[in-house]
């Protein structure tokens, strides 16, 4: 396989600067784009909520058209009838088609960073590794799905032919998240479509434009009409969706309360309903980074911030919580300190920015609950910054001091909060680790290659990262994905993923 990793743009450079500012300028001279609901080919426009800028909540950035549950049910038939045609073209054909689509987003991709730093307040950095992340996805899994049909692993006897085809499973419900818009409903598309199934797309209600962007993509590049449906909308539109008897494979990415509520419903049979539904989810984690006394702080520390601050700590994989051991807890605590000072708060189109606003009230709200109970259990609360006003602003907050169990240490938040607890050894902070029901990422800084090798093998984590920042997971390199109460343990990016999206039918014929 030769996958090498859509290279970032290299900000530093003015020319590459200005030209994503022409390209947001370009995109602020359209706003509101127009998001219609597509079916079968067929492009619905008759705008019933709008997704706006988390740093200038007055400016609408879409005008998108919810589905009705009529929409639903002609996406997954015309899902379902698109499928057998695209599934006989190919892997080799279908993977053509999805590189082509690669190609329209690289083609497009100041224009789609411009859509994420205003949609989703995702600043410059983070906007153009969304776009390269999503161009990752359709190659990647191009690739994997022509390894996939050209594989035939099975033992074989004198006188026996044994055959193992991956089909494609029929219609895959794909769930999407508004943090990385572009990348994360890519990716699962993709992987629906590189292995034959037909798509039914539902965005994030907050970035409706980015997803369609992608959708746009796909269908420019070849992706046949009714092989690729999108359905905008809130959670009704998705929870209609996850329902509908003829959606075979749901993938998921989101919250840990929706994804459970997936699965439950995942397993109800509809009248006349001859398969199981499987579901592909990735939900949320309360991510730790364990500190031990012989790190080098010169490295925990930009690390540290970076995984707990960068997006305003909206990412699954984000820092929440760090576990440093007593010896060297205060002189982390100062440092960190300082760098959580020089954090630059302010509007995601600005250049260096660190803490981007976040994407929505609730956001604010649900953090400034979190602080409140650190305060009422006496915790120190460290958070230097004012937010700017306009914009839904969290200034990033450094918590420690908290008494053990406290609900801060050990529940998601999902925004710019970390809090910092003591530990005796690495091993108790193993064991905090263990006990809880997240495992998505977690972080180790240590110098010992004995502590490494022990906390790799005792920690449930699905990313477990040393010595550096734990967000960021690239494509082929690092797949990406949790257990237990984090995800089905499947792997974004990985070489296992696309077996999620197939179901396997061996041949054995005496010869
Ligand atoms: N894949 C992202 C990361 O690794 C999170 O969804 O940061």
């Amino acid at each position: 396989m030769n996958f090498i990793n859509e290279p970032l743009l290299e900000l530093r450079r003015a020319p590459v600067r200005e030209t994503l500012v022409d390209a947001l300028a370009a995109l602020d001279a359209q706003l509101p784009l127009r998001v219609p609901v597509i079916v079968g080919g067929d492009r619905r426009d008759a705008p019933s909520f709008e997704s706006t800028d988390p740093g200038a909540p007055d400016r609408v950035v879409a005008l998108a058209t919810s589905a009705t549950t009529a929409d639903v049910d002609a996406a997954v038939r015309a899902a379902s009838a698109a499928a057998p045609a695209w599934e006989d073209r190919g892997a080799h054909a279908r993977a053509a088609i999805l590189s082509r689509a690669a190609g329209e987003l690289r083609r497009r991709r100041s224009t789609l960073a411009a859509l994420a730093v205003r949609e989703c307040a995702k600043p410059w950095a983070e906007a153009d590794a969304d776009v390269c992340e999503a161009i990752d996805f359709l190659e990647y899994y191009a690739q994997q799905a022509i390894a996939l049909e050209g594989s035939n692993g099975l033992v074989q006897l004198p006188g026996e032919r044994n055959t193992i085809r991956y089909a494609a499973r029929g219609v895959v419900a794909v769930i999407g998240p508004w943090n990385f818009p572009l990348a994360i409903p890519c990716g699962m598309v993709a992987a629906g479509l590189a292995t034959g199934n037909g798509v039914v797309l539902k965005p994030a209600e907050q970035s409706p434009a980015c997803a369609h962007a992608v959708v746009e993509a796909l269908l420019t590049a070849g992706v046949p009409e009714g092989v690729i449906n999108f359905l905008p909308g809130e959670g009704d539109v998705g929870a209609a969706l996850v329902a509908h008897p003829g959606v075979h494979t749901i993938a998921f990415t989101g919250s840990g309360a929706v994804g459970l509520e997936i699965l439950r419903k995942s397993t109800e049979l509809a009248p006349g309903q001859r398969h199981l539904k499987r579901v592909v989810a990735e939900m949320g984690g309360k991510n730790c980074v364990i500190v031990d006394a012989d790190a080098d702080l010169d490295d925990v520390v930009p690390a540290l911030a970076y995984s707990a601050f960068g997006f305003a700590g909206q990412k699954c994989s984000a820092a929440s919580r760090a576990l440093v051991h007593e010896r060297i807890a205060d002189a982390l605590l100062e440092r960190l300190h300082g760098a959580v000072e020089a954090l630059l708060v302010d509007q995601a189109q600005r250049f260096g920015v660190d803490v981007p606003p976040v994407i929505e009230p609730a956001t604010q709200e649900r953090v400034a609950r979190y602080l409140q109970i650190a305060r009422d259990e006496g915790a120190r609360i460290y958070q230097p910054s004012d937010a700017p006003e306009h914009g839904h602003f969290v200034a990033p907050a450094v918590v420690d001091g908290l008494p053990r169990g406290s609900r801060v240490a050990e529940e998601e938040i999902f925004g710019p909060l970390l809090a910092v607890q003591r530990v005796a050894s690495v091993d108790e902070a193993c064991e905090i680790v263990s006990d809880s029901p997240f495992a998505l990422t977690g972080g180790l800084f240590s110098r010992d290659p004995g502590t490494v090798e022990r906390v790799s093998r005792a920690l449930p984590v699905g990313n477990l990262y040393v010595n550096r920042h734990i967000t960021g997971a690239m494509v082929g390199r690092q797949p990406f994905g949790g257990n237990r109460l984090s995800g089905t343990g499947t792997k974004a990016g990985g070489p296992d993923y696309l077996f999620h999206f197939v179901e396997p039918r061996v041949v054995t014929e005496d010869t």
